[in-house]
C-alpha cells in the first residue's frame, strides 16, 4: 500500500462539490444472503434508498435487522447478493479505493498500548501518508472532536465518551466526504450522549459530510436526523423514511416541540408496523 497513487487519489478527493445532485449513496432492489452452515440467513430484502451528499440519515430497527450490514454493504465490507449499491455513483469497493468511507465502529477500538494521536496516525501510517501531513490531520482532526490536549494520552486515560470522540477523530483523518457510524454512543449514559449529539451535529454542520448513523434510540435519531430510516425484523426491509421538517439548528430542548414528537411517533409507529407483517 506504500504507493505514491494513494496519496494521490487522496489529495483529489476533494472536487467533489462539482457532482451536482448525483447521490451519495443510492440502493436499488439490493438483497444479501449469508451463506451459513446452518443454511442461508436472509439479512437484508429488497433495500431501496437514496441518500443526498450531505445527507444525516439513522438506520433505526430491531436487532439482527441487517443495520450493520447494511452498514457494511455501503462500506464494502459485505457485498450485495443481489440488486445495485453505488456511492458517489460507483461501486462500493472503487468507493472504498477512493476513500470515500470514515467507519466508526461500535466499540472505540483504540489500541491501549498508542496514544491518542497514536491511533489516529494508524490507519495513516498504512496508508503511507507523508510525516508532515500525518501531524497536520492528527491536529485538525483532534481539534474537531475537542480533544486536543489529550493527543499524548493513552485511551484508558480517558473516559468512555472521549474514547468515542477519538474513534470518531480516527474516522475523519481521511476526510472522507461519508461517515458511516454504527451505534457509535450506544453503550454511553443519556447525559453524555445528549452532549456527543449536539457535538455530533455541529461537527456534521461544520464539515457538511454524509453521515450514515445506527442508532437503536428513537430520540437520537430524530435529533440528529435529515432523513430516518426504518426497518422491519430480518430479512430486513425499509417499512418507512422518514425526511424530517425539523430545522438544521437543533438545540437539545428541540425534542419538547410537537414537531420532534410527531416524528417520533412515526418512527414509532413504523417500528410496530415492521413487526406486524415481519
Ligand atoms: N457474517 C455473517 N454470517 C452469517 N450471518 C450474519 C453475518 N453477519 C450478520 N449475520 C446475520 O444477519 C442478520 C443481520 O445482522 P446485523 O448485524 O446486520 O444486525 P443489526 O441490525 O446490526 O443488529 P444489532 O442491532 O443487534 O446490531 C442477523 O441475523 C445476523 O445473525
Ligand atoms: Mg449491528
Amino acid at each position: 500500500m506504500h504507493n505514491g497513487t494513494n496519496v494521490h487519489t487522496h489529495e483529489h478527493g476533494h472536487a467533489l462539490g462539482a457532482a451536482g445532485d448525483r447521490p451519495a449513496i443510492a440502493a436499488a432492489g439490493v438483497n444479501l444472503t449469508f451463506e451459513t452452515a446452518d443454511g442461508p440467513v436472509h439479512a437484508l430484502k429488497d433495500v431501496n434508498l437514496r441518500v443526498a451528499p450531505g445527507d444525516f440519515v439513522s438506520f433505526i430497527g430491531p436487532s439482527g435487522c441487517g443495520k450493520t450490514t447494511l452498514l457494511r454493504a455501503i462500506a464494502a465490507l459485505e457485498h450485495p447478493t443481489g440488486g445495485t449499491l453505488t456511492v458517489n455513483g460507483v461501486s462500493p469497493d472503487e468507493a472504498r479505493r477512493a476513500r470515500a468511507y470514515g467507519y466508526v465502529f461500535q466499540a472505540a477500538g483504540l489500541y491501549p498500548w498508542r496514544t491518542i494521536a497514536g491511533n489516529i496516525r494508524l490507519p495513516l501510517e498504512i496508508m503511507g501518508y507523508p510525516r508532515s501531513e500525518m501531524a497536520a490531520r492528527i491536529d485538525k482532526v483532534l481539534a474537531l472532536v475537542e480533544l486536543s490536549e489529550f493527543a499524548k494520552k493513552y485511551p484508558w486515560q480517558l473516559s468512555g465518551g472521549m474514547q468515542q470522540r477519538a474513534s470518531i477523530a480516527r474516522a475523519l483523518a481521511f476526510d472522507a466526504d461519508i461517515l458511516l457510524m454504527d451505534e457509535p454512543f450506544g453503550a454511553l449514559d443519556e447525559i453524555v450522549r445528549d452532549r456527543l449529539n449536539e457535538e455530533l451535529l455541529s461537527l456534521w454542520a461544520r464539515t457538511e459530510k454524509t453521515i450514515c448513523f445506527v442508532t437503536h434510540s428513537i430520540p437520537e435519531a430524530v435529533y440528529l436526523s435529515t432523513k430516518i430510516v426504518v426497518m422491519s425484523p430480518r430479512p430486513g426491509r425499509i417499512t418507512d423514511v422518514i425526511e424530517s421538517p425539523l430545522p438544521k439548528e437543533r438545540p437539545l430542548d428541540i425534542r419538547d416541540t410537537p414537531e420532534f414528537i410527531a416524528v417520533a411517533h412515526r418512527v414509532r409507529e413504523g417500528l410496530k408496523a415492521g413487526h406486524l407483517d415481519g
